[in-house]
Formats: structure tokens, C-alpha cells, sequence
């Protein structure tokens, strides 16, 4: 089966250029000159649009344990949302339970995922015991293709590390080639502002942001860092939110470390405001790090035009409002954590090319490419070039849209962006060469998405 995506202009991080492209199966097999006459099987019409790397989200949680609960997507029905949106692969989070092993739950993962994903699917490794056997067991990941392992410094008494053990886990990274990733927030410290709030009366949803102060992200993000580097491990700050954890990076940056740090849609575009809203509303934005004043919004579009902040993920975790937020009506530190997003960050940071934040292969780079560097896929995915998976989003860029759960796919009773008038829209998404989304609908399955065992990181400076 062959595929001409005809008259489009194609973007990659490293520019843009109008060309044809011919996909043969399930590979890119050509870029040529447009209009170069040749027959294929199918050709799609992108006279005016992109036609783009798919989106890599290398941060989501489907059906993800959490205070009770789970996070409301499954695996297909996240992925498909995904797919709707442009994202053509996604990378999930295996969450280690305390007493278990890291090669039964990443069997568990495996279990979930395989055979009910619509789009290609890796995993990270959550480490929340570090003991002898899970320190021994990274290196039995790495070769399973799991090379990236998330670490807590907020949550005590659930995924809490202490620095000794975070600096263990460091020193094998270094040792397997392996990244860490950290949630870099004092959750000690948290904890205290917490109890005071609770015991004070305090109850409603914005304090989850008030007792999660900035200043504490940045603290965590530095403490990271530090034994990063006494480590020689390189470290990758997820979900950051606060200018001070920024500046921590930008920091280490500038000595050459290799420190780095992705930020999400809901960090750029919400705020510490709609934690505030009234009835209980705020739950729906309650997730960890929390959204932030405004003021530290600029500051994020910077970090992402002089590349201290390299990725944006979604960090994907639904929660329904109905029956799940409200776990935490009367106690917000009972609010499950977390924000939906998969299907809208395309479109989402679409809006700083809009804008002007962000060049239109920035957009590409954040999105895709540095993605699939990062975290060892690259250039199976996120560039569109000869031999690169066939995983392609036609894009165009001038219809507006409204952001609304009423339209979205996500399993999740509300958006985040409800409301939200946006510019630009997916037109056609290819995954592996098979057309999973066009004008008409949804044409995948949800046994088309492969595991993807990744290499080691390929962006270290
Ligand atoms: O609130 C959040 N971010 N929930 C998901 C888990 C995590 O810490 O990434
Ligand atoms: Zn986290
Ligand atoms: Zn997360
Ligand atoms: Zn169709």
C-alpha cells in the first residue's frame, strides 16, 4: 500500500520546506518535489496545511492508581483521544507499588496496555521502593526498553524518596545510561502547610495551590539538580511549573549539565485563578505541581524559546468530576491530582505559533522531535523523513474551534479549557501509515499500537 500526502508544507524542527510525501506501508518512503508525478494508492489533499511529525506525549497516566481511584482513561480510550488530537505516540508511567517489583509492574503495565492501544505506546518506570533488588532490577528495565525512571520528592508516605535514596537511584542511572525523572517538589515541607490549612479550617480547592508554594518546586528543583550532579547522571525535571524551578535549570544549563525539563499546556494557559473557582469548580485543576499565578506563564514561552525547557508533555491524568474530584470535597488534599489534556496539546501549543511565541518548528520540536531524542526513538519517530515510521499529522492551521467535553474524546467529564476558542485544527493523522483519523472520524483500532522498547537518551549535550 502506498500514500501521497500532496501539496502540503512539511515541518520539521529543523525547517520547513513544500513537498510531497510518500508513505509506503508503514514507513515515510520519500519526500519529493511537489507535484512530482507518481501514483500511490490513496492520496490525501494538504493544499494549505502542515504536514507534521506526530505528536509524541511522553507523559501520561492512563488508568493510573491513585488515592482509591484510577485516572479515567484505559489505554484505548486515552489513545484514541490522542489520536484525535495529533499524538501518535505516547509515553506512559508504570507505577511501582510499594513491596512489588519493577518487573512485575511493568509486566502489569504491559498487561494494560498491549493490545488495546490505538496509537504506539512506551513506558517509564516509576520507582517508589528503592531497595537492593529494584536498584538491581534498572538494569533489567533498561534491556526490557524501559530506560527512564521517575522519582518523588513530594508524596510522603506514597512515592517519597529521600535524597540518600534518589542519590542511589542516580548513581545507577549513570551506571545503565538511564535518565531520571523528577517530581520536584518539598513534600515534606508541603505536608506541614498542608496539615495547617486542614487544621485551620482551609478546605477548598485553592489551597492545594496555596500550601504547594513556588518556592518549594524551585527548592526541590535545585536539591535535584545538586545530586545530579555529584552523581554525573543526567536529570529530567517533569511537569514543571514555577519560574524558580526554571531558573534552577537554566542554571545548570548554563555549566554544561545535563539538566532538563519539560512544562505542560495547563502550566501555560491556567492558573492558580481557576483553583479558585467557586463550587468546588477548582477541582478540576488540581494536580501537582499546581497551576501557578499568571505571572509565571511568560516565563514558561521563554524557557521554551531558549530551550531550558525542551519538551511539553501532558502529563495526561483524568479524574472525572462527578464522582472522583469529589473524593476530596471538604478536604482538598483528598482531590485525586491531576489534569486531562492528551487529546488538546497539539492544538494548544499550536496557539504560541499563533501567537507568536514560538516558531511553527519550535512547535514541532517541542511536541515531537526532542521528545523522541530524549527518550531514544528518534528518528523511528518524530521527523518526516525516509526510513522514519510512517506517523504523520496533516495540520491546518486557520479554522477555529472551541474546546469543549461535550466534542472531545477523553473518558473524563469535563475540559480543562472548556470554552477555549482556538486557531487551527487536526486534519488527517497517520499512524505507522494507516489513516486512524480523518474528516469522517476514527478509522483505527486499538490493537494497532506496538510497545516501543527505546534506546538510551540521545539528547545528552
Ligand atoms: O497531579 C498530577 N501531576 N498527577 C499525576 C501524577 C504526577 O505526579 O505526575
Ligand atoms: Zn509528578
Ligand atoms: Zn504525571
Ligand atoms: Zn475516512
Amino acid at each position: 500500500m502506498t500514500l501521497l500526502i500532496k501539496g502540503g508544507l512539511v515541518v520539521n524542527a529543523t525547517g520547513a520546506v513544500a513537498a510531497d510525501v510518500l508513505v509506503d506501508g508503514e514507513k515515510i518512503a520519500a519526500l519529493l518535489a511537489p507535484g512530482f508525478p507518481l501514483q500511490a494508492d490513496e492520496v490525501v489533499d494538504a493544499a494549505g496545511k502542515y504536514v507534521i511529525p506526530g505528536g509524541i506525549d511522553a507523559h501520561t497516566h492512563m488508568e493510573m492508581p491513585f488515592g482509591g481511584t484510577f485516572s479515567a482513561d484505559t489505554f484505548a480510550t486515552g489513545t484514541t483521544a490522542a489520536a484525535w488530537g495529533g499524538t501518535t505516540t505516547i509515553i506512559d508511567f508504570a507505577v511501582q507499588a510499594k513491596g512489588t517489583s519493577l518487573l512485575s509492574t511493568l509486566d502489569k503495565w504491559h498487561a494494560k496496555a498491549d493490545g488495546n492501544c490505538a496509537i504506539d505506546y512506551g513506558f517509564h518506570m516509576i520507582i517508589s521502593d528503592v531497595t537492593d533488588t529494584s536498584l538491581k532490577e534498572m538494569e533489567s528495565c533498561v534491556e526490557a526498553g524501559v530506560n527512564t525512571f521517575k522519582m518523588f520528592m513530594a508524596y510522603p508516605g506514597v512515592f517519597y524518596a529521600t535524597d540518600g535514596e534518589i542519590l542511589r537511584a542516580m548513581q545507577k542511572a549513570r551506571e545503565t545510561g538511564s535518565t531520571i525523572m523528577m517530581h520536584a517538589e518539598n513534600g515534606i515541607a508541603i505536608d506541614q502547610l498542608v496539615a495547617q490549612a486542614l487544621a485551620s479550617g482551609r478546605t477548598e480547592p485553592v489551597e492545594h495551590g496555596l500550601t504547594r508554594p513556588a518556592e518549594l518546586e524551585g527548592e526541590a528543583t535545585s536539591r535535584a539538580i545538586t545530586l545530579a550532579r555529584v552523581t554525573g547522571s543526567p536529570l529530567y525535571i517533569v511537569h514543571l511549573s514555577a519560574a524558580q524551578a526554571l531558573d534552577a535549570v537554566t542554571k545548570a544549563r548554563d555549566t554544561g549539565q545535563n539538566v532538563f525539563a519539560e512544562t505542560c499546556p495547563q502550566y501555560l494557559y491556567l492558573s492558580l485563578e481557576d483553583l479558585a473557582k467557586p463550587d468546588f469548580e477548582g477541582s478540576k485543576y488540581v494536580a501537582s505541581p499546581p497551576l501557578r499565578p499568571k505571572e509565571h506563564q511568560s516565563e514558561l514561552w521563554r524557557g521554551l524559546r531558549t530551550n531550558d525547557l525542551s519538551v511539553v508533555s501532558t502529563d495526561h491524568c483524568p479524574f472525572c468530576f462527578k464522582d472522583q474530584k469529589e473524593l476530596g470535597r471538604g478536604d482538598f488534599s483528598k482531590i485525586p491530582n491531576g489534569i486531562p489534556g492528551v487529546e488538546h496539546r497539539m492544538d494548544l501549543l499550536h496557539q504560541g505559533v499563533v501567537k507568536g511565541e514560538i516558531s511553527v518548528e519550535r512547535w514541532v520540536e517541542i511536541c515531537s522531535t526532542t521528545p523522541a531524542r530524549m527518550f531514544g526513538l528518534y528518528p523511528r519517530k518524530g521527523v518526516v523523513a525516509p526510513g522514519a515510521d510512517a506517523d504523520l499529522v496533516v495540520y491546518d492551521p486557520k479554522p477555529r474551534q472551541t474546546i469543549s467535553a461535550a466534542t472531545h474524546h477523553m473518558n473524563v467529564d469535563y475540559s480543562a479549557y472548556e470554552g477555549m476558542e482556538i486557531t487551527g485544527r487536526v486534519d488527517t493523522v497517520l499512524s505507522r501509515g494507516r489513516v486512524v483519523v480523518d474528516g469522517s472520524g476514527f478509522h483505527g483500532s486499538t490493537g494497532h499500537g506496538r510497545f516501543l522498547s527505546r534506546d538510551l537518551n540521545q539528547y545528552l549535550v
